[in-house]
């Protein structure tokens, strides 16, 4: 018995996880060791991941599914699509997730109306002009995700969750 992926007689060096992929990067010669992160980095890393992954799918379900109770006929449609790619309860994979398009439509629509980040921020690396404003280098950019997700300039009766809109 092995967790998912893992054969008994491979070394755990060829085991495809992330953390096995940062420490390989330590011990490989083909990695310049500068490049390469140090302990305290990879531990950094794996914090991030086990955190940074979790809290945002955790958020991301519990609005769809918020979403989903409330307009039962979109759960509906949903449920049979998810029903014909995966027949007879069989188990996802990457290729059958990537053939269900209503159910990337609900996602997006769901992650429109809550984009769980409010705004995403950049430092301008250089003098730059957008449209006739200057932006200085240095300057910290705002881009304002919920607002602009919520423009009913864009988005027609924002409030509505309306999947179709999001092909
Ligand atoms: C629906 C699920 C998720 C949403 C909505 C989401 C959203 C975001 C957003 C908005 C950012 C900031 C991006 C930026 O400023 O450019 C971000 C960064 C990040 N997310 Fe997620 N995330 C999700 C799932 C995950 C998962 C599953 C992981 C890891 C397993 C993850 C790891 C990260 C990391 C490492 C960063 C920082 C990237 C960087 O510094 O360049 N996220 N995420």
């Amino acid at each position: 018995m092995g967790s998912p992926g893992y054969h008994p007689d491979a070394s755990l060096y060829h085991r495809v996880d992330l953390l096995q992929l940062m420490i390989n990067s330590q011990n490989s010669k083909d990695v310049d060791t500068r490049k390469a992160l140090s302990d305290p980095e990879m531990v950094a890393q794996g914090i991030i991941f086990i955190f940074g992954g979790y809290e945002p799918t955790a958020e991301a379900l519990s609005f769809l599914f918020y979403e989903l109770a409330t307009h039962p006929d979109i759960q509906q449609k949903l449920q049979e699509e998810i029903d014909a790619a995966l027949p007879s309860k069989a188990p996802p994979t990457y290729e059958s997730l990537e053939q269900m398009e209503y159910l990337d439509m609900v996602l997006n629509e769901s992650l429109r109306l809550f984009p769980l980040t409010a705004r995403l921020e950049r430092v301008c690396k250089k003098d730059v002009e957008v449209h006739g404003v200057l932006i200085p280098k240095g300057t910290v950019v705002m881009v304002p995700l919920f607002t602009i997700h919520r423009d009913p300039e864009h988005w027609p009766e924002p409030e509505e969750f309306r999947p179709e809109r999001c092909t």
